[in-house]
């Protein structure tokens, strides 16, 4: 298949991408590379149960349907992949320094400039259907964003100096994503790693604090990421564990 063969849906305004490439999945046979896009969200989904700020006309919002070889454990580094390919593009055909907060942050000058939300629905002993979604702050000027954002987020106009083609931007990040997720199938999982940690922060010997619902935080120090995409920590009480795509990690350092 070649990346940009697949259907390329383009709407004004939907709900979330993720949500209707999910719906028309289960409605049609969809091919993998199946994108959704869409010029704004009225409820666009973030990780962690956040919501994801979705204008009109300002930034990219979209969706493409992947679907992984192997075991469903495996399906989160997509994840990782989504943050490479957009990571990737950012800096390639913007020339805005721009790196990675594991899992699926692409920041620059220390602000959240995309994010990636990986949603996978497991048939049986297989991963299933994927659907990846890909929001990248594009054209935003500062006083676009609400109050509470601006001071953690960027865009690509912001960082780069120049107004951004969006849909320029939705075709390169689709074709990088549909690269690097073949050559995970092909069993290329640790070349594709060793791309994503060159562009991320603090993935080792890092100090990080883990966090969940209801448990009390633990802190530890990074020691890279695992064949799953996981983020390997030793704990202060010595004890060594892989923090899972959808955890919340704070890097201290
Ligand atoms: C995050 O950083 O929390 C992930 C944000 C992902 C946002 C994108 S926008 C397109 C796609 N559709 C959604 O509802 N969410 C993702």
């Amino acid at each position: 298949m070649t990346p940009l063969s697949a259907p390329w849906i383009e709407l004004a305004e939907v709900d979330s991408t993720n949500a209707e490439l999910r719906r028309r999945a289960e409605r049609d046979p969809l091919g993998p590379g199946t994108v959704v896009v869409a010029a704004s969200q009225t409820a666009g989904r973030g990780r962690l149960g956040r919501s994801w700020y979705s204008p009109p006309g300002l930034g990219l919002y979209l969706s493409v349907l992947l679907r992984p070889e192997g075991a469903p454990d495996l399906a989160p580094r997509l994840t990782l992949v989504g943050a490479l390919a957009v990571c990737t593009t950012c800096r390639d055909l913007h020339g805005v320094d721009a790196g990675i907060k594991w899992p699926n942050d692409v920041l620059a000058a220390g602000r959240k400039i995309a994010g990636i939300l990986a949603e996978a629905r497991a048939v049986g002993a297989r991963a299933g259907d994927l659907v990846l979604g890909v929001g990248v702050n594009a054209n935003h000027t500062p006083k676009d964003f609400p109050e509470a954002l601006r001071e953690r987020a960027t865009s690509l106009r912001a960082a780069s100096g120049h107004i951004v083609d969006i849909a320029e931007l939705g075709k390169e990040i689709v074709t990088r994503v549909v690269r690097w997720a073949a050559e995970v199938d092909e069993g290329k999982w640790l070349d594709v790693a060793a791309r994503y940690a060159d562009l991320t922060r603090g993935i080792d010997g890092s100090a990080v604090r883990v966090s969940a619902p209801g448990v009390a935080a633990r802190c530890g120090v990074s020691r890279g990421i695992d064949e799953r995409g996981g983020l390997v920590v030793r704990f202060d009480d010595g004890a060594e564990s892989a923090i899972r795509v959808g955890d919340a990690v704070e890097f201290l350092a």
